[in-house]
């Protein structure tokens, strides 16, 4: 049985993160999708949210199991025996940060780290713009899955009549 990891913070998973996990599916027979908790750090969705969208909008490829960690990833990987994580690269500027990673959970545990260019519809995505182009009422409804779309456009306005 051939696993491995997607981590990230998806808050929330864009289409991005979607087209990274698909490709990843179809390359192994499992893929560990594993939302990394930060408590530092204060998110728009809770990760039981985040679990929540990523098992719907993943469930349809069949071969992805949703799990948050705390903690180090390498851990979770060798507590499971999984050998590889897949990073998705949108641009030069993440491969700096990227490769210190894969360098260091290489040298704690020997687990590798595999990157899968980003598709170039998606190399400017990431999950902290969206979240502020949304809260300005910006369309992003073609970067989200319809149901993120809906939950984040909603999480907006929730926080916005609680102000
Ligand atoms: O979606 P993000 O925020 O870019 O994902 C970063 C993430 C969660 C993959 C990375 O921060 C991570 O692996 N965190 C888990 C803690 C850990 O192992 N840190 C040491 C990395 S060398």
């Amino acid at each position: 049985m051939r696993r491995a990891v997607c981590p990230g913070s998806f808050d929330p998973i864009t289409n991005g993160h979607l087209d990274i996990i698909e490709r990843a599916s179809k390359l192994y027979d499992v893929v560990h999708v594993v939302v990394a908790i930060n408590p530092n750090k204060q998110g728009m969705f809770t990760t039981e949210e985040r679990i929540g969208l990523i098992e719907e909008v993943t469930a349809p490829l069949g071969n992805v199991v949703v799990e948050s960690h705390h903690g180090l990833l390498v851990d979770f990987c060798r507590e499971r025996g999984i050998p590889a994580i897949i990073k998705g690269l949108r641009a030069v500027s993440d491969f700096d940060y990227e490769l210190q990673m894969a360098q260091m959970n290489n040298g704690l545990t020997g687990v590798e780290t595999l990157f899968v260019p980003t598709s170039p519809t998606y190399s400017f995505l990431s999950s902290t713009l969206v979240k502020e182009v949304a809260a300005y009422g910006g369309d992003v409804s073609h970067l989200l899955p319809p149901t993120v779309h809906d939950r984040l456009v909603e999480r907006i306005a929730e926080r916005r009549a609680a102000q």
